[in-house]
């Protein structure tokens, strides 16, 4: 099975429905407590994450990860990389979680927490690269899109410095709500394309992982946009 195929792909239609259907919600959160690779509130780890993951490997993040689709996919391509998603909704942690168990994938971690209190978990340069992965438009409230400069300077602290974030969306109020936000920092962007499957970037088999919330909005006709830069 190639590695970027949905995570469903390479399981057994029963282990798919046994997974999806075997809890509600508030059963997948309670047994989230009690899985090893979903951590929460996990501040004793700041700093030591290397030592925590089998391999002192490069840690990358998702962000905004719901069922992590985009950790699951990069943990499979390198195995010896850590990988960690990150959400507030327990319930879809769950979902990534349970894949990562069902796959055998040591590499991988979720984490419940809200994104405004990540310098709580990440102590400075701990973390090598972040994917932000179609976040909350929040057309109301400039100040908790993922990308506002409030967050970016979060991400700058935890960062190696000149780490890469990476940000896919369908929502071009926010792709250019962003690139104003960097260009405010004085931050040039890297590879960007407001049309990614007709980029030529689409070459790249990291971008062609297709998450949850990308497969929804693209059945709706929606236009995928790509943006990296160095924090
Ligand atoms: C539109 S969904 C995208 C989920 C996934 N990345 C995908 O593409 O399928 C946005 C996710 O961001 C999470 N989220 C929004 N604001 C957050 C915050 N401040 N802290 C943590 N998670 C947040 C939500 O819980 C939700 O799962």
């Amino acid at each position: 099975m190639p590695w970027w195929t949905a995570p469903w792909a390479g399981l057994p239609c029963t282990t798919e429905k046994q997974i999806d259907m075997a809890r509600n919600k508030s059963g997948k959160l309670a047994e989230t407590k009690e899985m090893a690779n979903i951590l929460e509130a996990p501040e004793h780890l700041r700093g030591q994450w290397a030592a925590h993951f089998a391999n002192p490997a490069p840690l990358v993040l998702e962000l905004a990860c719901g069922h992590g689709y985009y950790t699951l996919a990069l943990a499979r391509r390198n195995p010896l990389g850590n990988y960690m998603g990150i959400d507030i909704k327990g319930a879809r942690l769950w979902k990534g979680g349970k894949i990562a168990l069902a796959e055998n994938l040591h590499n991988v971690r979720f984490m419940r927490c809200r994104i405004e209190m990540i310098n709580k978990y990440f102590a400075p340069s701990e973390v090598d690269e972040i994917w932000i992965t179609f976040p909350d438009p929040q057309p109301k409230k400039d100040n908790n899109r993922l990308t506002h400069p409030f967050f970016l300077e979060k991400y700058r602290q935890m960062l190696k410095p000149g780490g890469v974030v990476h940000l896919k969306t369908d929502n071009t109020p926010l792709f250019e709500f962003t690139l104003g936000a960097i260009a405010g920092m004085g931050i040039k962007p890297g590879a960007m394309t407001r049309n990614l499957y007709k980029s030529k970037l689409y070459e790249d088999e990291m971008l062609q992982v297709s998450t949850h919330y990308e497969e929804m909005f693209v059945a709706d006709g929606a236009q995928i946009k790509y943006l990296n830069f160095r924090l």
